[in-house]
């Protein structure tokens, strides 16, 4: 599969996937859209792959946002008929069942903080910046920043970042809780994909119902949750990861995952 906004790579298990526009800031037009989508396609399809790090090229950018140029002379009949950005939120999150990471590399605005937030957990390094200036063009969030930010930092830091347009800084957006851990930006890329290794390393099945009772907490009532979370825990517990798992602990040995 090519693509040209996008880059793709394997590191072992590890599916390092990085926006590639770094001239616009990593803007992200309908083709890096398209691209992504498809990359995420194969990285779930893929089954020697057990995770993925998605980061932005250059030094300055993760991405700065919806491409604001081809925006910009967009009828709204073709935003809402197309169903702008409804894609990310099917196919990234919805169906993409096995882990992955943003590596946030510096600016992550609109779209591009939107982005980082669909992903499993942030990396963020020193210089990372986060956003949703929407409101300066005229508009607002709208591939989930009004939602996901505020489940996030809360309602106040949201609310005053999207009305006011200001950035958050990665030591703020940590004590927040926007992003994991902060690590220093020459070393960011080696620790997402060390994390993500170690991840992909992981039980498959563990790693997908883990990821899927974290997020369940985001959508449900704490009842449904807790049940949701003991059902999986119920069905792993049924798994040769599981016999495996805990007959090496017992016998002292590290663990042969068979990823069933
Ligand atoms: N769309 C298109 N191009 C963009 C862009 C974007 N979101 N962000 C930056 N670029 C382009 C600039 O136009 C510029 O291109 P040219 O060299 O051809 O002029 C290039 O990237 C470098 O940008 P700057 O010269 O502006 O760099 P800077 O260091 O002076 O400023 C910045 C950096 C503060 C991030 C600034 O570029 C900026 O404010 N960008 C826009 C951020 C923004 O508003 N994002 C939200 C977009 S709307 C959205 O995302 C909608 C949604 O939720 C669905």
């Amino acid at each position: 599969m090519s693509f040209e906004t996008i880059l793709v790579e394997q590191k072992g298990a590890v599916t390092l996937i990085t926006l590639n526009r770094p001239k616009a800031l990593n803007a992200l037009n309908s083709q890096v859209c398209a691209e992504l989508v498809a990359a995420f396609a194969a990285f779930e399809a893929d089954e020697t792959q057990g995770c993925a790090v998605l980061t932005g090229s250059g030094e300055k950018a993760f991405a700065a946002g919806a491409d604001i140029k081809e925006m910009a002379d967009k009828p709204a009949a073709d935003f809402f008929l197309q169903d702008f950005f409804a894609d990310w939120q099917a196919k990234l999150v919805k169906t993409t069942r096995k882990p992955w990471i943003a590596a946030v590399n510096g600016f992550a605005l609109g779209g591009g903080c939107e982005l980082a937030m669909m992903a499993d957990f942030i990396l963020a390094a020193d210089t990372a910046k986060f956003g949703q200036p929407e409101i300066k063009l005229g508009v607002a969030p709208g591939m989930g920043g009004s939602q996901r930010l505020t489940r996030a930092v809360g309602k106040a830091k949201a609310m005053e970042m999207c009305l006011t347009g200001r950035m958050m800084g990665a030591v703020e957006a940590e004590s927040a809780g926007l992003v994991a851990r902060i690590v220093p930006l020459a070393d960011l890329l080696d620790d997402a994909l060390k994390t993500a290794q170690t991840i992909a390393e992981m039980p498959r099945m563990a790693a997908i119902a883990n990821k899927e009772m974290v997020n369940a907490a985001f959508e449900t009532t704490l009842d449904q949750g807790l049940l949701h979370e003991r059902r999986l825990f119920q069905i792993l517990t049924a798994s040769a990861d599981k016999a495996e798992g805990m007959a090496a602990f017992v016998e002292k040995r590290a663990a042969q995952w068979q990823g069933r």
